[in-house]
């Protein structure tokens, strides 16, 4: 498969600031692949996200070396407009996706810059809708939805340009949990339906276990593991920097300290049920 990102030595150094964000990054992404970026705050992850969309370096000053290449366009000589063909970003607050008075108008709006026919973007709004669960809403004004309906507003608006990767910065801090779960699970919706490559920041791993297949983990600018979740989150490395590990990974690592060896981890709750069920049951 080829890779969708390809991100080779890159340093990035804010203007004004004398401490490097982003140092020595070497990071490739294969289409199709679903990747959690995780770590401590500060650490960097919305700087290297910033990297792959263009904010850096067209909005945001700085000093930056090596190289970022998405779908074969070098980011540094690609306007962000033509980026945004490729690549959609949500934001970690809606509020600052949505400009519109009504929700249809609001996801049409990118559409509208693409300059595609009326027909056209009619089809992609009601689409994007649809996938999205939002057809009730599209009449509704953007600003009087829950945060859960506002995340799923700029979701549609994001999927409605069609790009080819999804880029997701703590697309579920506002929400609850159950809405947290709602939306992640809508991500691997449309990962398996339209193909679309994911990365995503989340602090809650524990919502990603089921649909993530590689997790990179930052720490001080640099990224310091990267790999499949099961062996990434058993390292003492990822425990000692701080990332929340899941509780059943916890379980499960404890476990192992404790002399009871479950051998491939187990990622979901019926998966750890029934191995402990087959092992309590041979030993009482
Ligand atoms: N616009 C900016 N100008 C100067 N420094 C910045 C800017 N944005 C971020 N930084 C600094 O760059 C470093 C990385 O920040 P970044 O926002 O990428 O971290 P993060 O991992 O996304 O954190 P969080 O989990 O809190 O969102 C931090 O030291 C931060 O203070
Ligand atoms: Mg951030």
């Amino acid at each position: 498969m080829s890779d969708l990102i390809s991100v080779k030595n890159y340093n990035f150094t804010y203007a004004g600031s004398n401490k490097p964000a982003l140092i020595d990054i070497n990071f490739n992404v294969k289409k199709g692949e679903i990747v959690v970026i995780a770590g401590p705050s500060g650490c960097g992850k919305s700087t290297l996200l910033r990297s792959l969309i263009g904010l850096i370096p067209h909005m945001y000053a700085g000093k930056s070396s090596g190289s970022v290449i998405v779908d074969g366009l070098d980011v540094s000589q690609t306007p962000i407009s033509e980026l945004a063909k490729r690549i959609g970003f949500v934001f970690q607050n809606p509020e600052n996706q949505i400009f519109m008075f009504s929700v249809e108008r609001d996801i049409a709006f990118g559409l509208e810059n693409l300059q595609l026919p009326r027909d056209e973007i009619q089809n992609r709004v009601i689409w994007a809708c649809e996938l999205l669960g939002i057809i009730d809403l599209m009449k509704r004004a953007p600003y009087e939805l829950s945060d859960g309906q506002k995340q799923r507003v700029a979701l549609a608006g994001v999927i409605a340009m069609k790009p080819s990767i999804l880029i997701l910065d703590e697309p579920t801090s506002l929400l609850d949990p159950y809405t947290a779960q709602e939306l992640i699970n809508l991500v691997k919706k449309l990962h398996d339906e339209l193909g679309i490559t994911i990365l995503i920041v989340e602090h809650r791993l524990d919502l990603l276990l089921n649909i993530a297949s590689r997790i990179v983990i930052m720490n001080e600018g640099k990224i310091v593991l990267d790999g499949k979740l099961d062996e990434v989150l058993t390292k003492k490395e990822a425990m000692l920097i701080g990332v929340g590990i899941p509780t059943i990974v916890r379980l499960q690592n404890l476990l192992k300290e404790g002399g009871l060896d479950l051998g491939r981890i187990s990622l979901t709750v019926v998966e750890l049920a029934n191995k402990l069920n087959v092992i309590l049951r041979d030993n009482i």
